[in-house]
C-alpha cells in the first residue's frame, strides 16, 4: 500500500509519464526494492548519508522509541568491551551488519531477529575496525562481500554460506597483488568496497610505520574473485606521480592508502576515493617530494583503474592528516546552473569542493608558504594548499588564550608546556622538542564523513577539535641497555611508546584506549605481541619498535618481574613461524639503508592537562551545516556534552567522536558517537536539538535509516557494556498509530 502511495506522490512531482509508468510497473512487481534506501555503506554510491524517508520527521521525532535490540552475544570470554563501527545496510527487509568481534549477521529489519551469521575468523577472536559490507546482485544471485582480516569473502545473501566459486572456496587473500611477498604481509581493509558493474573496488588499511606496504586500490571481479586492476598509489616507474618520490621509493615506501571508503558515479563510470598519508606518518627523510598519491582525492575510470584526475590536499604529509572518509558526490548551483561536484572532508577542517569531471576546485585554493623542518634529513614541502571557502569547520590555530582554564585546572603548567613547544600554526613540522599540531589526527572529520542533502545542497559534518604533540625520538633510543632487567627494558619501551595512550599506570583511558592491567586474563602473550606488532584500530603497529625486545615488552605487560618464562619462549618461536611476524624482515631489506629513523613517541594521543581534561577550551566537537552553493555556513552547534566540565551558563562542551551524521527528507540530522552515549536528532534547518536518547554504550557507528513494511527505523551499532560486552545493534521507530 505504501508503495502505491509513493508512486502517487511521484506522479505529482514529475511530469515524465513514461518514466513514471516504468517506475510504477517495477514497483508493483517488486515493491520491496522500492524501499532500498540504505543498501550501500553511507546510504548510496554517492556516500550521501541521506535518506528520502520522512515518516520520522521534525514534527514527531520526540515520540521516537526503542523498536528492537540485537545482542550478538559473541564477545570472547573475558575480552574487553568492543564497539562495532559497522554502518548497517538493508536489502529487502534484511539488515546486514557486523558485531565488534567482526562476525557478520543477517537480521530481520523489523525485529532484529537473526537469520544467519558468518564468522570470517572461524572461531578466532576477530575484532579490529570494520565499517561495513557490500551487496551485489544479478537476478537470484545475491551476494554479500566483506573483508575479515586479510581475506575478502563472498557469501550468499540469503543463506550466509560461502560462494565456493568465488576465489579460493569463497575467499580471496588481499595480500596477493600488493608489493611484497603475500605470505609476509597483512592487508586489512577497514571500510567496505564499492560496486561498479561486476567489480568490487576496494582500498585497504596498511601500517603507518616504516616498512609499510603501499595502499594500492584494487578491483575484484564480483563473480569470480579475480583481481581485475590495480592502481598504484605509490607509483611505479613510468606511471603518473612517479617523479614525486625518490626513484626507488616504489620498492620500499608505503601508506598513501584509501581506508575510508569509496564513491562511484555509474553514469560517468568514475570511482572516487581519498587517501591517507604516506608512511611513516611523522618523518619523511626516506621520501623527499610531494608523494603522490598520498593525501589526494582521486578519480579513476572504474572499468580500467586508469587515472582521470587527482587533487593533492597536503604535500609530503608529516602529520598523519589522512583524508578520512569517502568523497561525497554532490550537485551544486553556480550562476543558476547545476554542476556535479565532489566534496571532500579532511582532518584539518578544510572542506574541498571539485568539479566532478575535471577536478578543478570550485572555490579558490591558495598555495601558501609553511614552516620548514628542523629535524635532520627532513625536507618539509615549502607550501601547502589553503582553500579560501568554505571557512574551516574546526579551529586551526591555538594561542595561550585557547588553553583551558577550568576552575582549579593546572592552567600555568599548560601555558609553560605550550610555550616550550614548537608551534607556528597549521603545518608546523614535527620536531625533537615537541611540536603542537592541531586539529590533530582525530581532529576535523573522521571516518564518519559528511551527509549531503540533495534537496537543499547543504552538507552536514561533525568536527573534532583535538590538539596533539609530535615529539620525535631517534628509533634506536628504545631503551635497551645491558644493565637493565628485561622487565625494566620493557618498562622503558612502554614509557616511551605506549604510555601516551595506555597511560603510565597502564590503566588506559576508556573507552578510547584500553587498560592493559590484568591483560593475561584477556589474551595470551602471543596474541598480545601480535596486537602490538600489527596494531588495530587506533592502535598503531609497533613491529619495528619491539623488534628484538619482544621478551622485554611482554615481561613488563605480563608482570613477569624476573621469572623465566618457558611459555613466552614457546609463544615467541610460534610467532616466528607466523607469517605476520615477518613483516619487519622484509622491511630491513627494502628500506633505504642510510635512512635515519625517528618515531613520534607522543603520536595519536590527545593533549590533555595534568588532570586528564582537554588542554584547550571547548568546543571539542561541533555539528556544522554548510551550503555548498554559496560556501557559507547555515549553522554550527556544539555536538555532545561533558556536563562535569560545562561551565555554568555556558554552551554544551561538544565532544570528539568518529561516526558521521545522516540527514533525512524528514528534516532531521541524526548523530551519535561521543562518549556521552547519546544518539541525537537535530532540526536540519536550524541545528536545534529535537530528540535524544542515552544508549547503553557509545553509538559507535554512523547510523542508518530504512523503511520496512510501512515503518521507518533508525538503527545504530552501540559499543559493549558490562552486561553486553559484545555490543548491540539498536533500532528506533515511532509507536504504532
Ligand atoms: C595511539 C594510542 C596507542 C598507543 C601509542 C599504543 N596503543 Fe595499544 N591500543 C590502543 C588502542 C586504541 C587499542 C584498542 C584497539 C582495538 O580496539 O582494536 C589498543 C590495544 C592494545 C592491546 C590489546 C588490549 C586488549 O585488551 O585488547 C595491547 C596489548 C596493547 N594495545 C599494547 C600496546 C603497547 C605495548 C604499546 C606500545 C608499544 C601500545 N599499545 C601503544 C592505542 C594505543
Amino acid at each position: 500500500m505504501h508503495c502505491f502511495r509513493n508512486f502517487v506522490t511521484g506522479l505529482y512531482k514529475k511530469n515524465n509519464t513514461l518514466l513514471l509508468c516504468i517506475t510504477a510497473c517495477f514497483c508493483m512487481m517488486s515493491c520491496d526494492k522500492q524501499e532500498r534506501t540504505w543498501s550501500v555503506y553511507k546510504a548510496d554510491a554517492a556516500s550521501s548519508s541521506y535518506s528520502i524517508l520522512n515518516q520520522i520527521n521534525s514534527d514527531n521525532v520526540q515520540h521516537l522509541q526503542l523498536a528492537w535490540i540485537f545482542n550478538p552475544g559473541d564477545a570472547p570470554e573475558g575480552r574487553r568491551q568492543g564497539g562495532s563501527q559497522c554502518n548497517p545496510i538493508i536489502i529487502d527487509g534484511v539488515m546486514y551488519v557486523a558485531s565488534a568481534r567482526h562476525r557478520i549477521y543477517a537480521l530481520q529489519a523489523n525485529d532484529g531477529k537473526q537469520l544467519w551469521s558468518f564468522d570470517p575468523y572461524n572461531g578466532g577472536p576477530g575484532g579490529g575496525s570494520f565499517r561495513g559490507v557490500t551487496y551485489w546482485e544479478d537476478g537470484d544471485d545475491k551476494r554479500i562481500l566483506f573483508t575479515g582480516g586479510d581475506n575478502l569473502f563472498a557469501v550468499n545473501a540469503v543463506t550466509g554460506k560461502l560462494i565456493t566459486s568465488f576465489g579460493n572456496n569463497g575467499r580471496v587473500s588481499m595480500n596477493i597483488g600488493i608489493r611484497d611477498d603475500p605470505d609476509k604481509i597483512s592487508i586489512k581493509p577497514t571500510s567496505p568496497g564499492i560496486i561498479y558493474k561486476d567489480l568490487l573496488i576496494i582500498g585497504n588499511e596498511v601500517s603507518e610505520l616504516y616498512g609499510a606496504q603501499p595502499g594500492y586500490v584494487r578491483a575484484y571481479n564480483v563473480r569470480s574473485g579475480k583481481l581485475e586492476w590495480t592502481f598504484h598509489t605509490v607509483p611505479k616507474p613510468g606511471e603518473p606521480g612517479y617523479e614525486t618520490w625518490p626513484p626507488d621509493a616504489w620498492k620500499y615506501a608505503g601508506g598513501a592508502n584509501s581506508w575510508g571508503g569509496m564513491s562511484v558515479d555509474d553514469k560517468r563510470g568514475i570511482v572516487f576515493f581519498a587517501t591517507g598519508s604516506p608512511s611513516y606518518d611523522f618523518y619523511g627523510a626516506d621520501r623527499p617530494g610531494k608523494n603522490l598519491f598520498g593525501n589526494c582525492v582521486v578519480a579513476l575510470h572504474a572499468a580500467t583503474g586508469k587515472l582521470a584526475w587527482y587533487y593533492q590536499t597536503i604535500h609530503h604529509d608529516l602529520w598523519d592528516y589522512d583524508l578520512p572518509a569517502p568523497p561525497n558526490l554532490v550537485t551544486v548551483i553556480r550562476d543558476g546552473k547545476k554542476i556535479d561536484a565532489v566534496a571532500q572532508v579532511s582532518k584539518i577542517g578544510f572542506l574541498y569542493l571539485f568539479n566532478r569531471d575535471t577536478g578543478e576546485p570550485l572555490f579558490p585554493i591558495e598555495e601558501r608558504n609553511v614552516p620548514a623542518s628542523d629535524v635532520p634529513g627532513e625536507q618539509a614541502w615549502p607550501t601547502q594548499p589553503f582553500p579560501l571557502k568554505p571557512k574551516p569547520y574546526s579551529r586551526q590555530y591555538l594561542t595561550v588564550d585557547s588553553l583551558s582554564d577550568f576552575p582549579g585546572a593546572p592552567h600555568d603548567s599548560l601555558v609553560s608546556f605550550f610555550n616550550s613547544l614548537r608551534y607556528e600554526g597549521l603545518f608546523t613540522p614535527p620536531s625533537t622538542k615537541g611540536t603542537l599540531y592541531f586539529p590533530g589526527t582525530i581532529g576535523g572529520s573522521e571516518w564518519g564523513g559528511a551527509a549531503f542533502d540533495n534537496e537543499t545542497n547543504i552538507i552536514y559534518l561533525k568536527s573534532n577539535e583535538s590538539p596533539e604533540i609530535a615529539k620525535l625520538v631517534k628509533i634506536d633510543a628504545a631503551g635497551a641497555s645491558e644493565n637493565l632487567s628485561s622487565y625494566d627494558i620493557g618498562k622503558n619501551i612502554y614509557t616511551s611508546y605506549c604510555a601516551s595512550c595506555h597511560k603510565p599506570d597502564r590503566k588506559g583511558d576508556e573507552p578510547q584506549y584500553p587498560s592493559l592491567i590484568a591483560i593475561e586474563k584477556r589474551m595470551t602473550e602471543a596474541e598480545a605481541l601480535n596486537r602490538i606488532k600489527e596494531g588495530s584500530g587506533k592502535m598503531p603497529a609497533f613491529a619495528p619498535v619491539v623488534k628484538g625486545h619482544e621478551k622485554e615488552i611482554i615481561d613488563f605487560l605480563f608482570e613477569k618481574n624476573d621469572k623465566h618464562s618457558s611459555q613466552l619462549e614457546r609463544d615467541l618461536s610460534e610467532i616466528q613461524q607466523n607469517r605476520l611476524s615477518n613483516i619487519e624482515v622484509k622491511t630491513e631489506q627494502t628500506q633505504s639503508p642510510d635512512a635515519v629513523t625517528y618515531l613520534n613517541t607522543t603520536a595519536y594521543a590527545q593533549w590533555k592537562d595534568a588532570k586528564g581534561n582537554p588542554a584547550i577550551k571547548p568546543p571539542w566537537g561541533t555539528l556544522n551545516a554548510i551550503n555548498l552553493n554559496t560556501g557559507e555556513y547555515e549553522w554550527t552547534v556544539p555536538a555532545g556534552n561533558d556536563s562535569t566540565l560545562q561551565q555554568p551558563g555556558a554552551a554544551f562542551t561538544g565532544l570528539t567522536g568518529s561516526p558521521g551524521p545522516i540527514v533525512t527528507a524528514g528534516g532531521l540530522v541524526f548523530l551519535g558517537g561521543s562518549r556521552d552515549r547519546k544518539l541525537q536528532a537535530y532540526d536540519k534547518a536550524s541545528g536545534k536539538l529535537l530528540w535524544e536518547t542515552v544508549l547503553p554504550g557509545v553509538a559507535s557507528s554512523t547510523p542508518c535509516t530504512y523503511k520496512y513494511k510501512g515503518k521507518q527505523y533508525v538503527a545504530v551499532s552501540v559499543s559493549g557494556n558490562h552486561e553486553s560486552p559484545a555490543g548491540l545493534i539498536v533500532a528506533f521507530a515511532l509507536p504504532d498509530q
